[in-house]
């Protein structure tokens, strides 16, 4: 990660968001603390507040309240995990073990809904009433985008519904994350929505990428076990295009009842890997970078800006 220079130039700045988002337990109760202490500790790539700190720095918006949005996000992006992990029975995360995989499912909805609080506590001291509403409404999309999921008939998806999905899980909190940043800074209208634009891009392009690598990273590396999308039913874009290519794949129209035993399933990820549904996955989510690219490329040149294009672009280059 240090090797991306997008990183480099905000990593003073997501020192501060972490110490914000540390210090939301203090003066609470013990274990909660310690529940935050690790879940900071065990932190992902930061691209969401790193985003934030970049549109921000951009646009020319003040470094605290900046810090302060960024950290809510952040925030908000972990306590959804932590309920997420919950809902899936994951394990682990990033390697790491999951605070349900340590703690009573009751213990876990509580430490996730303090998360939530916290969350929005920060996003109410940015005094944006308009960033509050943002981060509510984002927060309502992200549930009602899980429970459709949750509650979908079985069937395989299309790529409209497979969208629609990405849009609500990670797309939206994507388009948060930048357009709030724009919000907190002396712009017009138009360069916020330009900003939710670019947001939206580049999420969609990072959960079609996520959604890759569920089928080609390593498992050590990604931190969650490979395959966990197919295994959970879930028809993500390298499958649907998989799908387009071999329609009468048994396996695959086995898949989404859930009657599938793992050699077959196996096999089939080894079908799809080396079917060219990866590389069309791919092809998509370059073409939502670029058309990201397309959205700044107007401003005028600045570090951050660099930074942004250089994040866009690692977005279809990572492998974790
Ligand atoms: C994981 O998000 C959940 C998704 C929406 C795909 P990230 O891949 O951004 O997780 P971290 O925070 O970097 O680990
Ligand atoms: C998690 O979604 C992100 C949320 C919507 C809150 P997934 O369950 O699809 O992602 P991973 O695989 O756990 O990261
Ligand atoms: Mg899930
Ligand atoms: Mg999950």
């Amino acid at each position: 990660m240090s090797h991306v220079v997008a990183f480099d130039l905000m990593q003073k700045d997501i020192r501060l968001v972490e110490e914000r988002m540390y210090a939301q337990a203090d003066n609470h109760n013990p274990d909660l603390q310690a529940a935050i202490r690790h879940l900071v500790i065990s932190g992902g790539k930061r691209v969401r507040p790193t985003l934030t700190l970049l549109v921000g720095e951009m646009l020319g918006g003040e470094k605290d309240r900046l810090v302060t949005l960024a950290a809510s996000i952040e925030l908000l992006h972990t306590a959804t995990l932590v309920h997420d992990d919950l809902i899936d029975g994951s394990l682990l995360r990033r390697g790491i073990p999951t605070l349900n995989a340590k703690w009573s499912p009751g213990a876990t909805v509580l430490t996730g809904d303090f998360i939530f609080a916290t969350a929005a506590r920060l996003a109410a001291e940015t005094e944006s009433v308009r960033v509050m509403r943002l981060f509510a409404e984002t927060l309502a999309i992200i549930v009602n985008g899980e429970i459709t999921q949750m509650f979908q008939s079985q069937g395989l998806a299309s790529r409209e519904d497979y969208y629609l999905r990405i849009y609500a899980k990670t797309a939206s909190m994507f388009e948060l994350s930048t357009s709030a940043a724009a919000m907190l800074s002396p712009v017009d209208e138009d360069v916020i929505t330009m900003m939710r634009k670019f947001g939206y891009q580049i999420g969609m392009a990072f959960q079609i990428v996520d959604d890759i690598l569920d089928f080609t990273g390593d498992q050590v590396r990604v931190g969650k076990p490979v395959a966990s999308d197919l295994r959970q039913g879930l028809i993500t874009l390298p499958a649907l295009y998989y799908l387009e290519l071999h329609p009468d794949d048994p396996t695959m129209k086995a898949i989404t009842t859930g009657s599938v035993s793992e050699k077959a399933l196996q096999e089939l990820v080894r079908d799809i890997r080396s079917s060219g549904a990866i590389q069309l996955a791919l092809d998509e989510a370059k073409t939502f970078v670029q058309k990201a690219l397309q959205k700044i490329q107007q401003f005028p040149d600045h570090p951050a800006r660099q930074s942004m294009i250089e994040l866009a672009n690692y977005i279809v280059d990572r492998e974790l």
